[in-house]
């Protein structure tokens, strides 16, 4: 059932039981309140009469019309009067009671006796119901008579039969008015909802630009639709990243199979010197170096998005991390004319893995070599403010337009100057880098422009300072 059906439905329930209750309640209190009313009247003109007969000292004949003319009101057509003797029998009546007699009941007759008044209700056929007060008369302790006054409830039961029928008409009219109200207000509340599922129906068919025009209510459905364009938007730049990034991978392994396939067919058109065969097999051993690299690194990062690679958590101690790194650096940088010095090296304990920290200093070092021009120099220092470790590598060889300083970083992203000094590298060494800094919880920072060298700085927390 649609929810706006069944909002209406419990709307319309609920608005229901509360109008019956309302009626049943309100008709009854009104049926209460006639009726006490009627009785105080008739009270108010049955104590009246009994003090007048007191007045008269209780003279046993009362003169009809002497009676009515001391008591106007019990001509009045709605009102009658009765005085019985206490055996029950009627001294006098007013004329006005004229179809039948109307008794003193047992009831009455007894509670006389006890020198009480008593309220009784009567019906007789084919006429409204009357409604009588029988009050004593006493002297000196005994009965003298009873006065009986009565009244019909004819009007009394008119106006309630007109409450009843207001009711009945206005009950059902109220609750038409209300659904066909909440049936509107369910719709509109709900329309939202239904665009939602429309955006989301042509989004699952694969068009992920569509976002949610909404208004920017602060309500419910506006904070569904921000949540809902939110998540769109991150699956889509993560889409695009994937497929990027797999066109980026494919693009870097189609390069050097692209060239490897060149020489070989060249070098097999016709019969050549062993020499020839030598030298393309180098530059195809060079080639899958490098891819077998690409491979190995996209391995790695692909099992660290998945949460696969693990990390040690020991105290390492990064001085003497620095000096390995620096003593393995240096036997590197003489075959290709570099000098690898050590710069400032303070003690500092770091929180961490010990093998990804030194993979990740020699990441920065091996780049500062590659992008360095010959005969560079290349400097390795550690400070330790008190509260972090700063561990540098500069260099003084192509450096970073500062434009690029933060998509270097991003998988095979590589600068265009780089690519024109080495065809060496991957663009996968400082993603791997920033994964393990992350991990540290330390960042990398750069400093480098254009020509002037850069110098690439990790900072990580101390061991004592890491949460
Ligand atoms: N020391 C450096 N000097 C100049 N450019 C650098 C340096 N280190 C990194 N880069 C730039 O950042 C890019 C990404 O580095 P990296 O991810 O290690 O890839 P790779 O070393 O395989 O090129 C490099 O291609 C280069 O453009
Ligand atoms: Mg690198």
């Amino acid at each position: 059932m649609p929810l706006r059906v069944r909002l209406t439905l419990w709307y319309g329930t609920a608005l229901a039981i509360v109008l019956m209750v309302f009626s049943v309640l309100l008709y009854a209190m009104t049926a209460r309140n006639l009726r006490d009313a009627v009785d105080q009247s008739l009270e108010e003109t049955a104590t009246a009469a009994v003090r007048s007969l007191e007045e008269r000292g209780f003279l046993p004949l009362i003169n009809e019309e002497e009676l009515l003319s001391q008591f106007p009101e019990l001509t009045r057509i709605d009102k009658f009067f009765q005085i019985f003797s206490p055996s029950g029998t009627i001294s006098i009546r007013s004329p006005n009671i004229k179809q039948h007699e109307v008794p003193l009941s047992r009831t009455a007759l007894d509670t006389a006796f006890a020198g009480q008044s008593i309220f009784e209700s009567a019906k007789y056929p084919n006429e409204p119901p009357l409604r009588l007060i029988s009050m004593p008369i006493m002297y000196r302790g005994n009965l003298l008579y009873i006065v009986q006054v009565g009244t019909s409830m004819e009007s009394v039961g008119e106006t309630l039969h007109r409450f009843m029928i207001l009711l009945v008409v206005a009950i059902p009219i109220a609750l038409t008015v209300s659904l066909a109200g909440g049936w509107f207000l369910a719709g509109r509340a709900l329309r939202p909802v239904d665009k939602i599922t429309l955006a989301a129906q042509r989004i699952a068919a694969g068009d992920l630009s569509q976002r949610l025009s909404m208004p920017a209510a602060h309500d419910e459905i506006g904070r569904l639709a921000a949540t809902f364009n939110n998540m769109i938007g991150r699956l889509d730049a993560s889409f695009s990243q994937i497929r990027q990034f797999s066109s980026d991978a494919s693009h870097e392994l189609r390069t050097p199979l692209t060239v490897m396939k060149g020489e070989t067919d060249l070098v097999l058109r016709r019969p050549r010197p062993v020499e020839d065969y030598k030298s393309v097999l180098e530059s195809n051993l060079e080639e899958i170096d490098r891819m077998s690299r690409i491979v190995d690194e996209l391995l790695f990062l692909s099992r660290a998005d998945m949460g696969e690679v693990t990390l040690e958590s020991f105290p390492v101690g990064m001085e003497s991390l620095v000096e390995d790194v620096h003593r393995r650096a240096a036997q590197l940088g003489q075959d290709r004319n570099i000098e690898v010095v050590l710069g400032t090296v303070m003690p500092a304990v770091v929180q961490g893995d010990d093998l990804r920290l030194r993979e990740l200093l020699l990441n920065l070092v091996e780049n500062a070599m590659k992008y360095s021009h010959q005969g560079g120099k290349v400097e390795i220092s550690l400070l330790n403010d008190g509260r972090e470790a700063r561990l540098s590598v500069s260099d003084h060889g192509i450096g970073i337009a500062p434009a690029d300083h933060k998509r270097i970083f991003q998988r095979f992203f590589r600068t265009d100057v780089a690519r024109a000094h080495t065809k060496k590298g991957t663009g996968l060494g400082l993603a791997i880098c920033a994964w393990i800094a992350d991990l540290h919880k330390g960042r990398i920072e750069v400093k480098s422009d254009l020509g002037q060298g850069s110098t690439f700085t990790v900072v990580l927390p101390l061991a004592h300072s890491a949460a």
